[in-house]
């Protein structure tokens, strides 16, 4: 029986993937989250306590990490600050967490000789035109556009220094945009169901143009799963489903899913330095480790996103007002 320490569980992905975790497999689980704003101590409830332990705790702390780390088989490193426009009005805690907090994780997989894997996202190769024929593999240079992403993409590299110099056991995968239960009302999809369950419109950045590659967060746990079993030492897997949609698009989707008139949106102020459009080619992970997603039916996972959040407004409810108030304070809603 594997004992596996993730990171980050009390967020959104993390959460998502230890109770995959959980129900497919029989490994015991730790559980290290600093329950910043993104993260939700209640996002575990109902999951089996005898194989699951929560610690409060930062990954930059070094002791806590050394303690944890030495009591694990496996790392699987989901914490961080995640969403792009905070890291436009305050982008230290990006360098800290995400920066800082890997090298962290990385020197006590070191110490131990732990296997590790290491979250990323697609948005450390920056973007591509909308009719560009290539997509993102892993051969694509990065490029990254903002503090977020490149606190991801300078971890990412923190990693492949760590395999390479000091023979760390890690592997990395970089996945597009993820959708589903738990996720906070700061990011795109949440932020619309919730708007309309309010009463109130979907926002749109700009002229709503912008393309995201979109996969349900059941496949992305999947996925992680099996790169963390069967992945190559060293190696980099690109995690996708094939889901290109404009933002347009989506949010026309949630209104008709909702039953509201398809254009019952706002244009809102554009993102600074908004990526135009992301695309995973994710035939290696397809066809090294034998990955396929089960979730690709963007319409039905969208209506069953939207029963979730109907069914559970106490989880989202207390974070609505302040997000909406930080999106007010620039112009974005
Ligand atoms: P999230 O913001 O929902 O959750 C992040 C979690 O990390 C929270 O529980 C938070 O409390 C915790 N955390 C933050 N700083 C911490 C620290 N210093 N120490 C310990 N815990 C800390 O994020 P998410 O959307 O679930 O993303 C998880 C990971 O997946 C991130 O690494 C992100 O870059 C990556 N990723 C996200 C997406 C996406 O679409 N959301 C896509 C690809 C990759
Ligand atoms: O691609 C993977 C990345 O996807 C992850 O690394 C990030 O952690 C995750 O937050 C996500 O980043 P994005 O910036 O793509 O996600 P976000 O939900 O913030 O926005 C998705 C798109 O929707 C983007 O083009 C901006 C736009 N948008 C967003 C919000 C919140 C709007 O048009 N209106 C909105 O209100």
């Amino acid at each position: 029986m594997s004992r596996f320490l993730v990171t980050g569980a009390a967020g959104f992905i993390g959460s998502n993937f230890v109770r995959h975790l959980l129900t497919t497999t029989d490994a015991r689980v730790t559980v290290l989250d600093k329950l910043t704003y993104a993260g939700d101590r209640r996002t575990l409830d109902g999951l089996p306590d005898d194989r699951l332990t929560f610690v409060h705790g930062d990954i930059c702390d070094a002791e806590v990490v050394d303690r944890l780390v030495a009591a694990s088989d496996v790392v699987v490193h989901f914490a961080a600050e995640s969403h792009n426009d905070n890291s436009l009005s305050e982008p230290w805690p990006f360098v800290e967490t995400n920066i800082v907090g890997t090298y962290t994780l990385l020197e006590a997989v070191r110490r131990y000789d732990t296997r590790y894997h290491h979250i990323s996202t697609d948005e450390v190769f920056g973007d591509l035109e909308l009719d560009d024929p290539e997509r993102f593999s892993e051969d694509t240079p990065y490029n990254p556009s903002s503090p977020y992403s490149s606190t991801k993409a300078g971890s990412d590299l923190l990693v492949r220094a760590w395999v390479r110099s000091f023979g760390v056991r890690a592997t990395i995968s970089n996945c597009s945009n993820n959708y589903g239960p738990f996720q906070h009302v700061e990011k795109f999809i949440p932020r619309q169901i919730t708007n309309v369950l309010d009463g109130g419109r979907p926002k749109l950045y700009g002229q709503g143009r912008n393309v995201r590659d979109w996969i349900h967060v059941e496949d992305h746990s999947s996925a992680v799963l099996r790169i963390a079993e069967r992945g190559e030492i060293g190696a980099t897997y690109l995690i996708g489903a094939d889901g290109e949609q404009n933002n347009r698009d989506v949010v026309e989707l949630v209104l008709e899913l909702m039953g509201r008139p398809r254009d019952a949106y706002d244009l809102v102020t554009d993102r600074a330095g908004h990526d135009l459009r992301y695309a995973i080619d994710s035939t290696r992970l397809r066809t090294e480790l034998g990955w396929q997603p089960r979730f690709a039916d963007f319409r039905a996972g969208l209506a069953d996103t939207i029963d979730w959040y109907r069914a559970n407004e106490g989880w989202w409810r207390g974070q609505k007002a302040a997000t909406e108030a930080k999106y007010a304070a620039v112009g974005q809603a």
